[in-house]
Protein backbone atom coordinates (compact mmCIF):
# COMPACT_ATOMS: atom_id res chain seq x y z
CA UNK A 1 0.00 0.00 0.00
CA UNK A 2 1.59 3.69 -1.52
CA UNK A 3 -0.12 7.03 -1.35
CA UNK A 4 1.65 9.73 -3.50
CA UNK A 5 0.98 13.43 -2.97
CA UNK A 6 2.89 15.96 -5.47
CA UNK A 7 5.76 15.80 -3.11
CA UNK A 8 5.60 12.52 -0.42
CA UNK A 9 5.34 9.14 -0.73
CA UNK A 10 3.19 7.61 2.09
CA UNK A 11 4.37 3.49 2.80
CA UNK A 12 4.23 0.78 5.15
CA UNK A 13 6.47 1.20 7.69
CA UNK A 14 9.35 -1.91 7.89
CA UNK A 15 11.48 -2.40 10.25
CA UNK A 16 14.65 -0.83 8.38
CA UNK A 17 12.66 2.62 9.02
CA UNK A 18 13.02 1.96 12.92
CA UNK A 19 16.35 4.29 13.24
CA UNK A 20 15.31 7.20 11.15
CA UNK A 21 11.62 7.29 13.17
CA UNK A 22 13.55 6.91 16.30
CA UNK A 23 15.57 10.11 15.38
CA UNK A 24 12.81 11.96 14.39
CA UNK A 25 10.64 11.09 17.54
CA UNK A 26 13.46 11.72 19.85
CA UNK A 27 12.54 15.22 20.41
CA UNK A 28 10.83 16.55 22.99
CA UNK A 29 9.06 19.09 20.85
CA UNK A 30 7.86 16.05 18.37
CA UNK A 31 6.49 14.51 21.67
CA UNK A 32 5.14 17.27 23.44
CA UNK A 33 1.53 16.89 22.86
CA UNK A 34 1.32 13.04 21.13
CA UNK A 35 0.65 10.01 23.65
CA UNK A 36 4.02 8.51 21.83
CA UNK A 37 6.40 7.25 25.02
CA UNK A 38 9.08 9.55 26.40
CA UNK A 39 11.76 9.32 26.75
CA UNK A 40 11.40 7.73 23.29
CA UNK A 41 13.92 4.87 23.13
CA UNK A 42 14.90 3.10 19.62
CA UNK A 43 13.05 0.25 20.88
CA UNK A 44 10.09 2.39 20.58
CA UNK A 45 10.70 2.68 17.09
CA UNK A 46 10.62 -0.77 16.63
CA UNK A 47 7.04 -1.62 18.00
CA UNK A 48 5.61 1.30 16.51
CA UNK A 49 6.62 -0.83 12.93
CA UNK A 50 5.27 -3.87 14.47
CA UNK A 51 2.30 -2.35 15.64
CA UNK A 52 1.40 -1.22 12.15
CA UNK A 53 2.18 -4.23 10.46
CA UNK A 54 -0.36 -5.72 13.13
CA UNK A 55 -2.92 -3.50 12.61
CA UNK A 56 -2.40 -3.87 8.58
CA UNK A 57 -2.98 -7.15 9.03
CA UNK A 58 -6.44 -6.68 11.31
CA UNK A 59 -7.52 -4.13 9.43
CA UNK A 60 -7.81 -1.99 12.32
CA UNK A 61 -5.19 0.84 11.18
CA UNK A 62 -3.25 2.06 8.57
CA UNK A 63 -0.05 3.22 9.58
CA UNK A 64 2.53 5.05 7.53
CA UNK A 65 6.15 6.62 7.09
CA UNK A 66 6.37 9.85 5.20
CA UNK A 67 8.66 10.24 2.79
CA UNK A 68 9.94 13.10 0.66
CA UNK A 69 9.63 12.18 -3.00
CA UNK A 70 12.85 14.13 -4.11
CA UNK A 71 15.73 12.58 -1.88
CA UNK A 72 14.06 9.92 0.04
CA UNK A 73 14.75 11.12 3.83
CA UNK A 74 12.06 10.04 6.08
CA UNK A 75 10.20 12.92 7.94
CA UNK A 76 7.28 11.58 9.79
CA UNK A 77 4.39 9.46 10.12
CA UNK A 78 1.05 9.55 9.45
CA UNK A 79 -2.40 6.82 9.82
CA UNK A 80 -5.94 6.14 10.51
CA UNK A 81 -6.49 4.60 13.79
CA UNK A 82 -9.28 2.76 15.28
CA UNK A 83 -11.03 1.66 12.51
CA UNK A 84 -14.54 0.40 12.64
CA UNK A 85 -16.40 -0.87 9.42
CA UNK A 86 -19.26 -0.97 11.17
CA UNK A 87 -20.03 2.87 11.85
CA UNK A 88 -17.36 4.06 8.72
CA UNK A 89 -15.11 5.51 10.53
CA UNK A 90 -11.50 5.95 11.76
CA UNK A 91 -9.12 8.44 13.49
CA UNK A 92 -6.22 10.28 12.05
CA UNK A 93 -3.08 10.65 13.74
CA UNK A 94 0.21 12.43 12.70
CA UNK A 95 3.95 14.41 13.55
CA UNK A 96 6.64 15.15 11.63
CA UNK A 97 10.32 15.65 12.63
CA UNK A 98 11.04 18.99 13.77
CA UNK A 99 13.37 19.99 11.33
CA UNK A 100 10.26 19.17 8.34
CA UNK A 101 7.57 21.88 10.25
CA UNK A 102 5.32 24.48 8.71
CA UNK A 103 6.71 23.39 5.15
CA UNK A 104 3.13 22.18 3.95
CA UNK A 105 3.83 18.70 4.71
CA UNK A 106 1.66 17.41 7.65
CA UNK A 107 -1.58 19.30 5.45
CA UNK A 108 0.00 16.83 2.29
CA UNK A 109 -0.12 13.83 4.13
CA UNK A 110 -3.04 14.34 5.79
CA UNK A 111 -4.90 15.24 1.98
CA UNK A 112 -3.49 11.73 0.85
CA UNK A 113 -4.77 10.32 3.74
CA UNK A 114 -7.73 11.27 3.02
CA UNK A 115 -8.49 10.62 -0.12
CA UNK A 116 -7.65 6.75 1.16
CA UNK A 117 -9.93 6.91 3.79
CA UNK A 118 -13.04 8.60 1.48
CA UNK A 119 -12.36 7.48 -1.58
CA UNK A 120 -10.96 4.14 -1.27
CA UNK A 121 -12.21 2.81 1.79
CA UNK A 122 -15.42 4.76 1.77
CA UNK A 123 -15.36 5.86 5.16
CA UNK A 124 -18.45 8.67 6.48
CA UNK A 125 -16.18 9.89 9.20
CA UNK A 126 -12.53 10.53 10.36
CA UNK A 127 -11.79 12.06 13.41
CA UNK A 128 -9.12 13.51 15.35
CA UNK A 129 -8.31 14.65 18.68
CA UNK A 130 -5.70 17.33 20.09
CA UNK A 131 -4.95 18.78 23.35
CA UNK A 132 -6.06 22.11 23.13
CA UNK A 133 -2.35 23.81 23.39
CA UNK A 134 -1.66 22.07 20.16
CA UNK A 135 -2.11 24.91 17.81
CA UNK A 136 -0.28 23.82 15.16
CA UNK A 137 -2.18 20.58 14.76
CA UNK A 138 -5.68 22.33 15.49
CA UNK A 139 -4.44 24.22 12.31
CA UNK A 140 -3.52 21.35 10.09
CA UNK A 141 -7.04 20.10 11.03
CA UNK A 142 -9.05 23.98 10.18
CA UNK A 143 -6.92 23.61 6.87
CA UNK A 144 -8.01 19.95 6.14
CA UNK A 145 -11.80 21.21 6.64
CA UNK A 146 -12.33 19.35 10.01
CA UNK A 147 -14.63 20.95 12.47
CA UNK A 148 -14.05 21.40 16.08
CA UNK A 149 -16.92 19.54 17.61
CA UNK A 150 -16.17 19.92 20.94
CA UNK A 151 -13.70 18.95 24.10
CA UNK A 152 -13.59 16.37 26.53
CA UNK A 153 -12.69 17.96 30.14
CA UNK A 154 -9.20 16.07 32.30
CA UNK A 155 -9.59 13.64 29.81
CA UNK A 156 -5.99 12.73 29.43
CA UNK A 157 -3.24 12.23 32.06
CA UNK A 158 -0.07 13.21 30.40
CA UNK A 159 3.08 13.59 31.70
CA UNK A 160 1.33 13.94 35.04
CA UNK A 161 -1.28 16.33 34.63
CA UNK A 162 -4.60 15.95 33.15
CA UNK A 163 -5.09 17.66 29.89
CA UNK A 164 -8.61 18.32 28.06
CA UNK A 165 -8.71 16.86 24.50
CA UNK A 166 -10.48 18.96 21.44
CA UNK A 167 -12.39 16.60 18.96
CA UNK A 168 -12.51 17.37 15.31
CA UNK A 169 -14.37 15.68 12.83
CA UNK A 170 -14.35 15.68 9.13
CA UNK A 171 -17.60 14.14 7.30
CA UNK A 172 -17.63 12.45 3.74
CA UNK A 173 -19.90 15.10 2.51
CA UNK A 174 -17.97 17.98 3.57
CA UNK A 175 -15.01 16.25 2.24
CA UNK A 176 -16.11 15.39 -1.60
CA UNK A 177 -17.57 18.70 -1.13
CA UNK A 178 -14.07 20.80 -0.60
CA UNK A 179 -12.74 18.36 -3.54
CA UNK A 180 -15.20 19.76 -5.92
CA UNK A 181 -14.68 23.17 -5.10
CA UNK A 182 -10.79 22.39 -5.96
C1 LIG B 1 1.36 19.36 13.94
C2 LIG B 1 2.44 19.18 12.87
C3 LIG B 1 2.33 17.80 12.28
C4 LIG B 1 2.21 20.26 11.78
O1 LIG B 1 3.05 19.96 10.67
P1 LIG B 1 3.46 21.02 9.57
O2 LIG B 1 3.98 20.25 8.39
O3 LIG B 1 4.33 22.04 10.17
O4 LIG B 1 2.07 21.70 9.18
P2 LIG B 1 1.79 22.44 7.83
O5 LIG B 1 3.07 23.05 7.34
O6 LIG B 1 1.04 21.53 6.90
O7 LIG B 1 0.86 23.62 8.32
C5 LIG B 1 -0.53 23.64 8.14
C6 LIG B 1 -1.07 24.91 8.77
O8 LIG B 1 -0.74 24.95 10.15
C7 LIG B 1 -0.04 26.15 10.46
N1 LIG B 1 0.95 25.85 11.49
C8 LIG B 1 1.99 24.99 11.38
N2 LIG B 1 2.70 25.02 12.54
C9 LIG B 1 2.10 25.93 13.34
C10 LIG B 1 2.35 26.42 14.66
N3 LIG B 1 3.41 25.99 15.37
N4 LIG B 1 1.51 27.32 15.21
C11 LIG B 1 0.43 27.78 14.51
N5 LIG B 1 0.14 27.37 13.25
C12 LIG B 1 0.96 26.46 12.68
C13 LIG B 1 0.60 26.54 9.16
O9 LIG B 1 0.91 27.93 9.14
C14 LIG B 1 -0.47 26.16 8.18
O10 LIG B 1 -1.50 27.12 8.19
P3 LIG B 1 -1.86 27.91 6.85
O11 LIG B 1 -2.40 26.90 5.90
O12 LIG B 1 -2.89 28.88 7.31
O13 LIG B 1 -0.58 28.52 6.39
C15 LIG B 1 3.85 19.38 13.45
O14 LIG B 1 3.92 20.61 14.08
C16 LIG B 1 4.22 18.27 14.43
O15 LIG B 1 4.68 17.21 14.03
N6 LIG B 1 4.04 18.53 15.75
C17 LIG B 1 4.38 17.56 16.79
C18 LIG B 1 3.53 16.32 16.75
C19 LIG B 1 2.05 16.64 16.87
O16 LIG B 1 1.65 17.52 17.63
N7 LIG B 1 1.23 15.89 16.12
C20 LIG B 1 -0.21 16.03 16.16
C21 LIG B 1 -0.77 15.40 17.39
S1 LIG B 1 -2.53 15.68 17.50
Amino acid sequence: MRITTERLVLRKPSLPDAPAVYRLANDRRVTRWMTLPWPYRPEDAVQFVRMSQREFRKGIGQHFVIERRGDGELLGSVGLMDHRPTHRRAEVGYWLGSEHWKQGYASEALGGVLRLAFRDMQLNRVHAVTFPENEASGAVLLRAGFQREGQHRRHWKHRARWHDLVIWGLLRNEWDGRQKEG
